[in-house]
């Protein structure tokens, strides 16, 4: 029987970090895998979906090139060449993680892994044993609305996963779901010309950010055509060929929605079943996710658990600290603990929405003391150059997580502010702790 110090399940942001990790401190690190490496992130997730938002924002730039003196006529658009210019990029992104297991002499054992008591990971009918540690990783998968007819088919009714590798745009598009994944496809698919309507469950689009940021939001996507309805409960669903009906509740009012497909958005489920847990004795939360201590390590000894497994924010660079942290513990270190509270996120639709800490309504129930400070993007120079003033009622502002510093808001906001004009990976909480 092959045996290594840690042998992580999954190879998604979270578990090739954490291999990464455990490799750079010493230990002898296998990674399972089933599929790519990298995950949803890299293969079905963030990557792709970044270059589909860049092509969406060059169709978006040539429609109003006219006022900066760049005249495109005969402007098309053609969906599947920029599929297949996304699946170029993540196959590269792909085959960066391979070279960096190589790198880093980590072993990839190709297949679905299922753990066993004794730190051991079965992979077909070979049998791996961790001296030191497992580490699941096993990530998340979206999840449709069964209950009211809505079973991912992957044709009528589709996932992100569909989505990222069509040949063409469907005519029209109900999106179920105004997260990050629902904004981020309905400025996709806007821009290559599909009629978009977006349905959202809480009285506002991307309900995580602060209520300015959907009001902004809301008015920049209905100005482009995008039908945004929220507060809405999709109570039926018939499935035809070629089409879908949705029955709509809205604002006390019943409302039909056709559309040639539907993209289901909302939200994911954990990949928890089927891979041993309960013959190891790791438990779930009532929410389902595996259940972990302030270490990550799950109610089994030497078991541990990092990424979407444990619970939200589903983000990649959550998964990434919980792989570096858990490996680094593993070796017998004692890393900083993971401040939750202080996960950046950055939704990439246009305008782009970044923020860390709290917003000022969870500042409010917390009854905090609190600044919240507003700063025009009209009144930046680099927002004015680019045309991109478009912002909560001529003024953004970053999250005020205001606690026992009030220059933390601040700094937090610089941070935020700054990157609007220039896309980049979101800051850590060590950018705000810092006095840039
Ligand atoms: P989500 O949980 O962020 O959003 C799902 C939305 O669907 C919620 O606003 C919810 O209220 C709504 N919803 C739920 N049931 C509904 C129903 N029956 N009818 C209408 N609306 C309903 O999930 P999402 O957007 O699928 O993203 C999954 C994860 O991936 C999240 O953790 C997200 O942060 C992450 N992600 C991050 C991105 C980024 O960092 N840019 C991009 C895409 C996803």
């Amino acid at each position: 029987m092959a045996s290594f110090d840690v042998i992580v399940l999954g190879g998604g942001p979270a578990g090739y970090i954490c291999a990464i990790r455990s490799a750079q401190l010493g230990m002898s690190t296998a990674v399972v895998e089933q599929e790519k490496l990298g995950g949803v992130c890299v293969n079905i997730g963030c990557i792709p979906t970044k270059a589909l938002l860049h092509s969406a924002y060059i169709a978006g730039l040539l429609k109003e090139s006219k006022e900066f003196g760049v005249e495109a006529s005969g402007v098309k658009t053609d969906y599947g060449v920029a599929m297949k210019r996304s699946r170029r990029v993540s196959d590269q992104n792909s085959k960066g993680v391979e070279f960096l297991m190589k790198k880093h002499k980590i072993t990839v054992v190709k297949g679905t892994g299922v753990v066993q008591p004794g730190k051991k990971v079965k992979v077909g009918s070979d049998v791996y044993e961790a001296k030191k540690a497992v580490v699941i990783a096993t990530g998340s998968r979206v999840k449709g609305i069964p209950q009211i007819g809505l079973e991912i088919n992957k044709t009528t009714v589709i996932s992100s996963d569909e989505a990222l590798l069509l040949e063409r745009v469907p005519e029209s598009l109900a999106i179920i779901g105004a997260g990050a994944v629902g904004m981020e496809f309905a400025d996709i698919f806007q821009a290559f010309g599909v009629k978009i309507t977006l349905i959202e469950a809480l009285p506002r689009i991307l309900p995580i950010e602060d209520a300015e940021a959907s009001d902004t939001l809301a008015k920049s996507y209905r100005k482009r055509g995008i039908d945004v309805i929220a507060g809405a409960k999709v109570t039926k669903a018939a499935v035809g060929k070629d089409k879908v009906t949705l029955d709509i509740e809205a604002g006390g009012e019943k409302k039909q929605v056709t559309a040639a497909a539907v993209l289901m958005a909302a939200g994911r489920a954990v990949n928890t079943e089927n891979i041993g847990l309960k013959e190891c004795g790791i438990q779930l939360t009532d929410r389902g996710f595996i259940k972990v201590d302030q270490n990550l390590q799950t109610t089994a000894p030497g078991y541990y658990a990092i990424g979407d497994v444990v619970g939200p924010p589903m983000l990649a660079h959550k998964g990434f600290r919980e792989g570096s942290v858990v490996a680094e513990i593993i070796a017998g270190q004692k890393p900083h603990a993971i401040k939750y509270d202080n996960v950046p996120s950055v939704t990439y639709c246009h305008p782009e929405v970044a923020s860390i800490g709290l917003t000022e309504d969870q500042c409010k129930e917390k009854k905090l003391d609190y600044v919240a400070g507003r700063f025009p993007f009209s009144a930046n120079g680099r927002a004015r150059g680019t045309g991109e003033t478009e912002d909560p009622r001529g003024a953004y502002r970053g999250r005020a997580c205001v606690r026992d510093d009030p220059r933390a808001g601040r700094r937090a906001r610089k941070r935020v502010h700054g990157r609007r004009n220039r896309p980049c990976d979101p800051c850590t909480p060590d950018d705000v702790r810092g006095d840039r």
